[in-house]
């Protein structure tokens, strides 16, 4: 036997106990010959004392003993010295007076000390076996792993199968861009890794199974950030003979159970509601943050007959002007005021028109255009006030909207930065977002798009808007949203081939052609009998995260990839021999 007890077990009750341990030296301290060992295992830390007086031998071993060695020790609980418990530390009111040490394995010197913090992030994933190590790593597996389980036991009570479905599917662009296989077996043909299982769930359901979730793993070539990785987890479940509230409900008691077991909190239920065009029209985004406040303020009707021209023209266009009144940021610095200037135009402004409130004063490039009732209007519609940074857009309601939405979040962070605003802290701001239009116009491509993906169902009110203003119909698609962050997101599905058939042809306009090739065989098995079914995914990783108090969700996967796509420990993805190219009939050019 390696060990009678794990690191984090013993207590003052113990005292007297001969026991063995097993785990890596975290310290290592000489005081005045006396050794103490900080012995470490997944639990927690032993304190072990090597005492020449009672063993020289021993002693003289332990002092050779270096950090992350792995060693097994075997002594008496004692007490700790009056005056030398730990309070910290479970295991503070005992140490172990060792009688035996045997060094399992050494360790070369960590390339990064394990118990601090601020390590460079590209160097812990370089070692990230020895980044697992740390305390905070291993908290953050250990409440990924509760969240699985409570997650696994919450849907076998409700019936659910789990189910594996293949990630060698078919590419069907769509959505993400896909990541690609070439197939040896049929040269020149490709297979893509699953963005989702989203058609496969819904082939379970024409299949019979009701009531089907997985653990699983989705692949997008995207561009990535803190909270997007190449491949991550999704709780993705699909349930037939159901509506929209029997999904709400699921999910409400799904997200309980998990709250409940990793940090014994009661989410409060049911969740708002909150549709996409209000949390638009107010905070600029369909995922809002709504633990602090710098809400839109429409502003259109003060500038009705204005004589500044930018606004006027953008109000006769059918557009609106909307701002948000930065409480404090007045004194913010050119240099920032660009930022937020080039931060709009990448969303799409025109610019960004700004007032500052200093000294009584209003500091503006635009308010000599503006009339003494404009002004009163505007004072009193922002609750203009000393020290105010008030922030303009003017374009159509969406696009003003979004850019404002951008502009709030930078502001909030600026704010944040100065300590004159600060999130809600230990709030869960759970909601739905429900209501999205079924279809968004993408003007590069002159078509409409699939808002959330084309097997979403209209919401029957709207079906008739279809033909004559597609662009109205809502689709029966709903996000979860927490704390600004977009947790998880699904739909009532299209059962109806024909229905399906035609939004893929009429309203999406692919050509007849390809979307048999494409889609052909869903659309088929939605002609056999396909029961009315739904479903969604939560991101399992950003769930993860905000549980743990984590900034990226690299924070609570094993083996994240960077931000370039890197795996930096093992160097994937990397160059293949020329002959592993040829089976597989694929060239590369320079
Ligand atoms: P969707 O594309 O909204 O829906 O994805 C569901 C949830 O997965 C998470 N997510 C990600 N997490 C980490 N890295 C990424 N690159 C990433 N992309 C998405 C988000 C998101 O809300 N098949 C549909 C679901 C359905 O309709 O049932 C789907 O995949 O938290
Ligand atoms: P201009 O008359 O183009 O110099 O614009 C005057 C001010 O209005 C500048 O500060 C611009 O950044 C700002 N501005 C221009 N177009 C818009 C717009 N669509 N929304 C908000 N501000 C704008």
């Amino acid at each position: 036997m390696y060990r009678t007890h794990h690191c984090a077990e013993l207590r003052t009750t113990d005292i007297g106990k001969t026991v063995t341990l097993a785990g890596w030296v975290d310290s290592r301290r000489d005081h005045g010959g006396v050794i103490f060992i900080d012995l470490r295992d997944r639990e927690g830390v032993t304190q072990i004392v090597f005492n020449p007086e009672l063993n020289a031998e021993l002693a003289a071993a332990a002092h050779a003993l270096r950090s992350e060695y792995v060693i097994q020790v075997e002594g008496m609980v004692v007490a700790r010295l009056s005056g030398t418990e730990n309070k910290n530390l479970q295991t503070g009111g005992i140490e172990i007076q060792s009688s035996g040490l045997k060094v399992l394995n050494s360790s070369e010197v960590p390339p990064f000390p394990l118990d601090e913090d601020s390590v460079n992030e590209d160097l812990r994933l370089t070692y990230r076996y020895l980044d697992l190590r740390r305390p905070r790593m291993i908290h953050n597996l250990r409440i990924r792993h509760q969240a699985l389980q409570a997650i696994r036991t919450y849907l076998d009570g409700e019936r659910f199968f789990e189910i594996e479905t293949p990630i060698l599917f078919k590419s069907t662009p769509e959505g993400a861009r896909e990541f690609l296989v070439p197939s040896r077996l049929n040269p020149k043909k490709f297979y893509a890794l699953t963005q989702s299982p989203q058609q496969y769930k819904q082939l379970l359901m024409v299949g019979g199974i009701e009531r089907y979730y997985q653990v699983a793993k989705c692949f997008r070539d995207e561009d990535l950030r803190a909270d997007r990785q190449p491949e991550f987890t999704q709780i993705d479940l699909e349930m037939s003979f159901i509506d929209r509230e029997d999904i709400y409900r699921l999910i409400e008691g799904l997200v309980a159970a998990v709250w409940k077991k990793t940090l014994n909190h009661e989410v409060s239920l049911p969740f708002p509601r909150v549709s996409f065009q209000e949390a638009m029209n107010t905070y600029g985004i369909d995922k809002p943050d709504r633990r602090f406040g710098l809400e839109l303020v429409d502003l259109s009707d003060c500038f009705a007959q204005s004589q500044f021209k930018v606004f006027r023209s953008v109000l006769d266009a059918g557009g609106v002007v909307k701002a948000i009144n930065a409480k404090g940021l007045a004194d913010i610095t050119q240099g920032q005021i660009e930022e937020l200037t080039e931060l709009a135009k990448s969303q799409g402004a025109k610019g960004l028109a700004w007032i500052k409130v200093e000294a009584g004063q209003w500091k503006s490039p635009i308010v000599k255009f503006f009339s003494e009732a404009e002004k009163a209007a505007l004072t009193e519609k922002l609750n203009m006030e000393e020290g105010d940074l008030i922030l303009f857009g003017a374009d159509l309601w969406l696009s003003a909207c979004e850019v404002l939405g951008q502009i709030r979040l930078k502001a909030a962070d600026l704010l944040e930065q100065a300590g004159k605003m600060k999130r809600q802290e230990g709030v869960f701001d759970f909601f739905w977002v429900v209501d999205f239009p079924l279809l968004s116009f993408d003007k590069e491509n002159q078509r409409y798009v699939a808002t959330h993906h084309p097997f979403t169902s209209p919401v029957a009110e709207d079906v008739e808007l279809l033909q004559t203003n597609p662009e109205k119909v809502r689709g029966q698609h709903y996000d979860l949203v927490l704390n600004g962050v977009e947790l998880g997101g699904g739909s009532i599905r299209i059962h109806q081939g024909a229905i399906q058939e035609k939004l893929f042809t009429e309203l999406l306009k692919i050509p007849a052609d390809i979307a048999e090739s494409r889609f052909g065989y869903m659309v088929r098995a939605l002609k056999f009998g396909a029961p009315p079914h739904g479903g969604i995914a939560l991101g399992f990783d950003r769930l993860v995260a905000i549980l743990t108090g984590s900034s990226s969700i690299r924070d609570v996967m094993a083996f994240p990839k960077n931000n370039k796509g890197i795996d930096l420990m093992s160097q994937a993805p990397g160059e293949v021999e020329p002959r592993q190219l040829r089976d597989l009939y694929i060239q590369t050019k320079e």
